[in-house]
């Protein structure tokens, strides 16, 4: 898929998510929030869903989880613009209540139509809801700095899932908030695994004589021999890379 494809696509699904009526939860919507950022990301920052701010303005963190969300990427050199960031609800819920299993459902096809069209090789989860999406049965504090492969039945074909806490818990609490500059540091390190992985899935798949797709492509990723769940969480590649500048 070429940039232009993609912002296009990306587009068609924002248009339907702004007039969405399949959850509860456009009842008490201003504006719903689709997402933003670059169309040929290779990562993108997935969050519970929008707060008040978010919700009259119709952009992802915006409001102060979003200016902490700024200053961790800025901490590893890289601008929202780089990335792609949405969230596992696309409309506020009420009071920043949690959002309900039956809400996240009915959401669910507009994130992964959008893992589809992007492609990504790291996909950030932001906080619980966004964790639970991509590493089922986790638990936050467990595995919060650590990568995974994506089960590519979440529309991400050939990704690797870092998790981190949510901003607005780093806000709340100090402990938190260091340890989520530690954690990102260490995603420049996961993007450059999942580059390798991505590389290697596509030299298989042409040794294996399977017809050459646009490295790395949704095709060649879901042909891929990753496990989708492995046992236990791997720590992400700690060797620390002073010179990760990937964007
Ligand atoms: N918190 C989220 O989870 N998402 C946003 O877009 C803003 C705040
Ligand atoms: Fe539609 Fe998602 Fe908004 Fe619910 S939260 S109304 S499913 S866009």
């Amino acid at each position: 898929m070429t940039d232009a494809e993609r912002r296009t696509a990306l587009e068609e699904i924002a248009a339907e998510v702004r007039v969405c009526t399949k959850c509860r939860l456009h009842q008490t919507r201003t504006k719903a929030v689709p997402g933003e950022g670059d169309p040929d990301t290779e990562v993108i920052f997935v969050g519970e869903g929008p707060g008040f701010n978010e919700d009259r303005q119709g952009r992802p963190f915006i409001g102060r989880a979003g200016d902490l969300l700024v200053k961790l990427l800025a901490s590893i050199g890289w601008r929202r613009e780089d990335v792609f960031i949405t969230n596992v609800v696309k409309c506020r819920p009420p009071d920043n209540r949690d959002p309900q299993p039956d809400e996240i459902a009915a959401c669910a096809p507009y994130l992964r139509r959008q893992l589809e069209v992007l492609d990504p090789a790291v996909v950030v989860t932001l906080g619980r809801f966004s964790m639970g999406t991509f590493m089922p049965g986790a638990r936050i504090s467990q595995v919060h700095g650590t990568v995974r492969p994506v089960d590519p039945a979440t529309g991400a074909g050939a990704a690797l899932v870092f998790a981190m806490y949510h901003p607005a818990a780093a806000l709340r609490t100090p402990a938190i908030e260091r340890d989520s500059y530690a954690d990102i540091g260490a995603v420049p390190a996961a993007l450059l695994d999942s580059r390798r992985r991505r590389e290697a899935a596509v030299e298989t798949d042409v040794a294996q004589g399977t017809p050459e797709a646009d490295p790395p492509s949704a095709s060649a990723a879901i042909e891929s021999p990753e496990p989708p769940s492995p046992p236990a969480p791997t720590p992400a590649a700690d060797d620390a890379t002073p010179q990760l500048t990937l964007f």
